[in-house]
């Protein structure tokens, strides 16, 4: 697992920042290779703790060299932002973080357009961040983009007032006002040479690290089921957020990467609109948002909760070839008297462990469970899986068997210590020296 893909096997939000942080000591650099600032990773130091939104968690280990890849959307005023709020708490970044110029800008007009539209959409707006991802992908493959390279010295400035009269005559048949291509020139002149230290062919570094031996994460933002192609479509964010959005969205090919770690929650969370077969809107949905502190990162709306959906994770670890999991939020489930686990859906007639692709099959899975009994008893702290009670283990045991890949993290808290690691459960790739920093460091050596 040298180079590991990470990735989330649900809707987003499965606690990947965490594991990301965890990890981080057995690599030497992460990329980011999709998506902008629409992710929210939490990541806890101590007492303090951080929201990114951007820049890959691993910022905040010093050895760490930090890409954001061709395959985002980058929005200049949210990264310096999140510069500014990374150096407020001591954090040098400095010679160590490298954004691709083949990026595509996300211009505030891309912001302006994806509320306007939302707007428009009514009753069928899909429930963005808000962000301007989907325009700013948009003009990317219409190829009237402009890419980060590109306003360094100036030389886009013709294709940026195409982009701005595209943009501005779509913001005016929405009846939002056009901008002003002066003002923006000016601003991305600004932004250019703010980021030219900074800007590199992320492609060469990559690979160029590689050679060289380094081990790189990929740090996947969003979750499988947003994935513009295998998610619930239109429902989905405007990017490939599944495991082959790594190569597309870094320039490094296939066989360089070794392995995927995917993360999956212990039950199942959504934001936004969209199918959710597993959601519980009872008490007990209320209850998993209450004590999972479900509410976005980004847009702090509260996710929608259920149980735990074997049939999604499985497409999951199909789509993604995921080889080990880390189960997360585990914990949270601590004081339910039983637990259910959708193992299929029922579709009309007929039964079925596979996802649907339409929106229409998905509306009508009635999910199917099995259900288990809870443990009752808090399993925070714990890092043996066999001093987890019973009935926890079984139920881990129980998720690995549906859905088919060894779960080798189990996290019980946000804390970063609080993880069991099992060896052995597909983390085999993750070669034992690397493995040791990482329980090394969980444990505060
Ligand atoms: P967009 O990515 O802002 O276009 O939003 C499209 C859909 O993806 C919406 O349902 C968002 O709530 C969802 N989404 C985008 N980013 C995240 C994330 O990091 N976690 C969870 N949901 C997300």
């Amino acid at each position: 697992m040298a180079n590991t893909v990470i990735i989330g096997m649900q809707w987003g939000d499965e606690g990947k920042g965490k594991i990301v942080d965890l990890l981080c000591p057995a690599f030497d650099a992460v990329a980011r290779y999709q998506g902008g600032n629409n992710a929210g990773h939490t990541v806890r130091f101590g007492d303090s703790h951080f929201a990114l939104h951007f820049i890959p968690s691993g910022v905040l280990h010093p050895q760490m060299r930090c890409v954001l890849g061709n395959g985002m959307v980058f929005n200049p005023d949210a990264f310096f932002e999140e510069l500014e709020g990374l150096a407020g708490h001591g954090i040098d970044w400095t010679g160590r973080l490298f954004v691709s110029d083949r990026a595509h800008l996300l211009l505030p007009a891309h912001i302006e357009l994806d509320g306007a539209r939302e707007r428009a959409r009514g009753a069928d707006r899909i429930g963005t961040t808000a962000r301007g991802i989907g325009p700013a992908y948009e003009t990317k493959i219409s190829r009237f983009g402009v890419r980060v390279g590109e306003i360094i010295g100036g030389s886009g400035d013709s294709r940026l007032d195409a982009l701005v009269r595209r943009l501005g005559d779509e913001l005016a048949q929405l009846d939002a006002s056009r901008p002003d291509a002066d003002a923006l020139t000016a601003l991305c002149r600004g932004w250019g040479a703010r980021l030219e230290p900074m800007v590199r062919d992320t492609a060469q570094l990559l690979n160029g690290w590689i050679d060289d031996g380094l081990a790189v994460l990929f740090e996947g933002a969003q979750g499988t089921l947003l994935d513009v192609d295998h998610g619930t479509y239109p429902y989905v964010t405007s990017s490939n957020s599944t495991a082959g959005g790594v190569c597309t969205g870094t320039g490094v090919p296939p066989k360089r990467l070794s392995g995927v770690l995917g993360i999956l929650k212990a039950y199942t969370t959504r934001v936004g609109r969209g199918p959710f077969p597993a959601e519980l809107t009872d008490e007990r949905g209320d209850f998993l948002r209450e004590r999972g502190n479900e509410f976005g990162t980004t847009t702090g709306r509260p996710r929608r909760c259920g149980w735990l959906d074997t049939v999604v994770a499985r497409y999951s670890q199909m789509i993604n070839g995921v080889d080990s999991i880390a189960l997360t939020k585990l914990d949270v489930l601590d004081t339910f008297e039983e637990i259910k686990i959708c193992t299929a859906y029922r579709i009309g007639d007929r039964e079925t462990t596979e996802f649907p692709s339409t929106l229409e099959e998905i509306a009508a899975a009635e999910p199917q469970y099995e259900t288990v009994p809870g443990w009752k008893a808090p399993t925070d702290g714990i890092l043996e899986f066999d001093d987890l009670p019973a009935e926890a283990r079984d139920y881990v045991r129980l998720a690995e068997e549906l859905v088919g890949a060894p779960i080798g993290l189990v996290s019980t808290s946000p804390r970063r210590e609080e993880t069991i690691v099992r060896t052995g459960a597909g983390l085999e790739p993750l070669t034992s020296d690397r493995l040791d920093r990482v329980i090394a460091r969980r444990d505060g050596e």
